[in-house]
């Protein structure tokens, strides 16, 4: 057994099943790379003050370095006894630079360290995010753009409502996820904050400077509570309650997926690489890869809800039970990586269907808006002419007839005011166009809503290459 870190004012062994409990290596031990980085700049920031001396601190730093590349080449091996990261560390570095290492956590408490480890790891999870992000939305923008001209139903209630581009359609989407990001930008910004220098949970004793600690890290912002720095992760419930949403929105979308490649609507076809077969069924090709992000939509609900769960009642400041932040905060990140790299993935290559589509905008009644916004032109109020058409939808159903089938004899025993120009009205390219109010489906809007969405991205990528520049 390793002599544990702590042990002095024990006299008996831990048990066994005691270290396995407490233990979170298996997990933690993810974090190494922030851990290393965040010692080596408190070590170079007690060597600054004169906390220990400048030779002490160059012994520390490259002992760490060593310490990394050992833990990259596989040379250590984890063990529960030494609890957790940080104590991993901690006990390879006396392996290589002797008692020197035990200076190492001076002025610092593993309360803050880990409070430091996780915003680090985050802070770079979530620009992986957004990056993440900002590629999906790229390829809803481009196919949004190849299939400018093809119109399909909207639908509400999932019933046929009226005619939209099909662009329009994604650009909704591409919204959604643009929300997103700039959801994923604000709690990068709470997330930004360094903690370490609050040590237990008081403060210390030592002249340290956390501001240069700071520095060296790359955080613009000191955490100015010692006591809330090492009690705070409503970083990560930020977080993950970002990712929930966005969750939602890929789990909309599959399920839209999932719909128009069935053969009830063959709106879609998905690519063969993005599809799986069925073991017993040959004629199968499945929307596994949709199904499944929807699915996976559960699991980062669940993540937010365990963290909320976890912290509602913990007195301040640091409670044990903290330690299982983790494994939520990494599986939703995980989840969120995946899913939205697969979409990316699976977009471009999905085959749209524009004749069913086309042929599903004239079935169902979808012109009837029009229609009463016809004889609103011809000076009919609205609430009077929406009831006109309703008695020629009701006499359409009962001939098997679709509105602009009818013959103008027919239309005009609805209403006098209605002319020869009426089919011409009712096509389907001049119902979209002419739903040219701001943010409609008119092509006009559509393709300047691309265009706006183009720079905006262009602009996006500038600031997330900046400030992925000015990070460790
Ligand atoms: N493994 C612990 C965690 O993840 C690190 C902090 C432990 N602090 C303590 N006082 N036991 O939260």
């Amino acid at each position: 057994m390793t002599r544990k870190l702590w042990g002095g004012r024990f006299s008996e062994k831990t048990n066994q099943s005691v270290e396995a409990f407490t233990s979170s290596i298996d997990f933690d031990k993810y974090l190494y790379l922030y851990d290393i980085q965040g010692s080596i700049a408190h070590c170079k920031m007690l060597a600054r003050t004169g906390i220990i001396s400048q030779e002490e601190g160059l012994t520390l730093v490259e002992g760490l370095g060593r310490v990394k590349s050992n833990i990259e080449n596989g040379k250590y091996q984890f063990d529960d006894s030494l609890e957790d990261i940080h104590m991993h560390v901690e006990t390879w570095l006396f392996q290589e630079v002797g008692k020197v290492a035990q200076k190492l956590h001076t002025a610092r408490s593993r309360n803050d360290q880990v409070a430091l480890d996780i915003r680090m790891y985050l802070r770079h999870e979530i620009l992986q995010i957004i990056k993440l992000l900002i590629v999906l939305r790229q390829s809803l923008l481009e196919l949004a753009q190849k299939h400018i001209d093809i119109v399909f139903p909207g639908y509400t209630h999932l019933q046929r409502a009226q005619p939209v581009l099909f662009s329009h359609h994604l650009m909704a989407y591409f919204e959604m996820f643009t929300r997103d990001t700039n959801r994923f930008w604000d709690g990068f910004v709470r997330t930004n904050v360094m903690p370490l220098g609050s040590a237990a949970l008081a403060g210390t004793t030592y002249p340290i400077d956390r501001h240069y600690t700071a520095e060296l890290l790359d955080f613009p912002e000191v955490s100015s509570n010692s006591i809330d720095s090492v009690s705070d992760r409503d970083f990560i419930m930020e977080f993950l309650s970002a990712a929930s949403i966005c969750m939602v929105h890929f789990s909309r979308i599959s399920e839209e997926m999932v719909l128009w490649s069935s053969s009830e609507f063959r709106f879609i076809e998905l690519s063969d690489t993005f599809t799986t077969g069925s073991s017993i069924m040959p004629q199968k090709k499945n929307p596994d890869v949709a199904e499944l992000v929807r699915g996976k939509t559960g699991r980062v609900f669940g993540d937010l809800v365990a963290i909320l769960t976890l912290m509602k009642s913990l007195p301040l400041a640091y409670n044990r039970d903290m330690q299982e932040d983790k494994e939520p905060l990494f599986d939703a990140v995980n989840t969120v990586k995946v899913c939205t790299d697969i979409y990316s993935g699976m977009l471009p290559n999905i085959t749209v269907n524009n004749v069913v589509m086309a042929k599903a905008t004239t079935e169902g009644f979808l012109n009837a808006t029009d229609l009463a916004d016809y004889l609103v032109t011809k000076g009919v109020a609205f609430r009077e002419a929406h009831a006109v058409v309703g008695k020629a939808v009701q006499h359409a159903l009962g001939v098997k007839k679709e509105l602009h089938q009818l013959s103008l004899e027919e239309l005009k025993s609805f209403s006098s005011l209605i002319a020869e120009d009426i089919f011409s009205f009712l096509t389907v390219e001049k119902m979209v166009d002419r739903r040219n109010s701001y943010g409609g489906t008119s092509k006009k809007m559509v393709m300047e809503a691309i265009e706006t969405a183009k720079v905006r991205i262009e602009k996006e990528l500038q600031k997330y290459r900046n400030v992925i520049s000015k990070i460790v």
